[in-house]
């Protein structure tokens, strides 16, 4: 029998609200500096939004990634850690969490989403092996590098196109992907490197039917198929909304379909999983998580907490559990949308459709007059803190970085400042506040100049990169 999907009160009357399924009992004050206050906060963070102090934000719309509130339930959970150096309980029931929703056999606990990347990369990338991908994630790919790698782009060409209304712009071209495995041969190819949303294409999903032809092109081949299951819940939603077949699927049941064509997932926690800090990879081979669980104990902390305490894992199991809950991802997706719209309907240029975590503004539409080595997604995230004290990011031209060959900065097709609603964080009036500052810095759109990079780290140089604006 099919689950009954649980509604909105605005779904059961086919109407179009989609509230939250949970009321506030804590509030944490923000404040509000000044113009004056913000254009020096701007000017000593180097024009670069990662470098501000988050007391000088307004509305913190930096990322997903570990800034969710965590409910009455996690934070219970908090009390129940057991911090045993080894085989701490919380362990077992965030195994067994894992193993329940997304379906892998063998679970290894990690700092975060870049612990591991880098536990699967260095187990199976070797130099000169080629690694193709659902389009780059900025982690992800350096870790692929950093263990020998190149990342191939086999996304499909919509996703590089920010008015294209495919609504599954997160998938694989199966032709490029074909075309690759033709030229360096299967052998130099130790996974398809997935993930479910694509963060950089503007939180945009894979579809079933894509993850399932993917799969059989790699079982022709023996490729394996790895996940960056960050956003599976999202992309779930996703599936349930536009795939023909699954409107009267869970998100959980969606969710443990799709990760049953792959071999194994690699999880920054931060996000979907509702908790502060913490990750995970969980694998179907048993030699290979025989690797994992030795190199783990290297880089991250003892196979039972990796990196994490145990009242950490405790926060986590539970909320993998809450996380997954199909009015939990309405609400979720349904705020960003509301973001969306408010936006579009002033014409504002943004990634459409929107995606799962974030408006993605297309700062190249933004500022025409504005090449893209003077970094107008950049400059745009500048201005739109300088306005109202909002803080986004850019991901764009600073985000790709150089070419490790050419020492060139790689032009992405994509110019995009991202605003990245937390989760269960901000209210709609929130909400009203950034569309209205997102407005005001589009009707200035043509006062507004570049900025020239004066420090370059060497390392994704968009987390501490300093600029100054250029003078007319
Ligand atoms: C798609 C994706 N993969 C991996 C990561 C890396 O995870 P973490 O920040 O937890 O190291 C992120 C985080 O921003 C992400 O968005």
């Amino acid at each position: 029998m099919e689950h009954p999907i649980p509604q909105t009160m605005g779904q059961q009357f086919g109407r179009r609200s989609w509230a939250e399924p949970w009321k506030i009992k804590m509030v944490e004050p923000i404040k509000m500096i000044d113009r004056a206050g913000r254009e020096k906060a701007m000017r000593e963070a180097g024009y670069n939004t990662f470098l501000l102090r988050s007391e000088d934000v307004y509305i913190d719309l930096l990322t997903d990634s570990g800034t969710s509130a965590m409910s009455d339930r996690q934070w219970a959970g908090i009390m129940l850690g057991d911090e045993a150096y080894a085989g701490s309980r919380n362990f077992y029931r965030l195994e067994e969490a894992i193993q329940g929703y997304y379906g892998y056999p063998y679970v290894v606990p990690t700092h975060q989403g870049r612990g591991a990347e880098h536990l699967i990369s260095q187990a199976l990338i070797k130099p000169g092996h080629y690694v193709p991908g659902n389009m780059y994630f900025t982690t992800t790919r350096l870790h692929q590098e950093l263990a020998g790698g190149t990342f191939v782009d086999v996304i499909i060409n919509e996703a590089h196109d920010p008015s294209s209304l495919h609504p599954f712009k997160g998938n694989v071209d199966l032709d490029k992907l074909q075309a690759l495995i033709d030229k360096v041969g299967a052998s130099n190819i130790p996974y398809v490197s997935l993930a479910g949303t694509v963060n950089m294409a503007g939180g945009q999903p894979v579809s079933m039917a894509n993850i399932r032809q993917l799969r059989e092109l790699c079982d022709r081949y023996g490729i394996r198929i790895y996940l960056d299951a960050t956003r599976m819940y999202e992309n779930s939603l996703f599936i349930q909304e536009r795939e023909h077949g699954y409107q009267q699927k869970t998100i959980a049941q969606i969710l443990k379909e799709f990760c049953g064509y792959t071999d194994g997932a690699w999880m920054s926690a931060k996000k979907d999983n509702l908790v502060n800090i913490g990750g995970w990879l969980a694998v179907r081979d048993a030699e290979l998580f025989d690797n994992l669980r030795n190199l783990v104990v290297i880089y991250e902390g003892l196979h039972t907490y990796g990196g994490m305490a145990g009242r950490d894992m405790e926060a986590l199991a539970i909320g993998i559990a809450e996380g997954v809950e199909d009015d939990q991802v309405r609400a979720r997706v349904g705020q960003v949308r509301y973001l969306g719209e408010l936006l579009t309907d002033w014409g504002i240029p943004i990634v459409l459709p929107v995606g799962g975590h974030a408006i993605f503004l297309d700062a190249r539409s933004f500022y025409p007059h504005i090449p893209q080595d003077q970094f107008p997604a950049q400059t745009l995230a500048a201005q739109l803190y300088l306005d109202s004290g909002v803080r986004s990011m850019e991901r764009g031209v600073v985000s790709a970085g150089r070419d490790p060959a050419t020492g060139e900065h790689r032009y992405p097709k994509l110019e995009l400042t991202r605003l990245t609603i937390p989760r269960r964080v901000y209210t709609q009036a929130h909400m009203d506040v950034v569309a209205e500052s997102v407005k005001a810095a589009y009707d200035n759109r043509l006062q507004t100049r570049g900025l020239v990079m004066v420090y370059e780290p060497q390392y994704l140089r968009f987390f501490q990169a300093r600029f100054e604006p250029i003078q007319s």
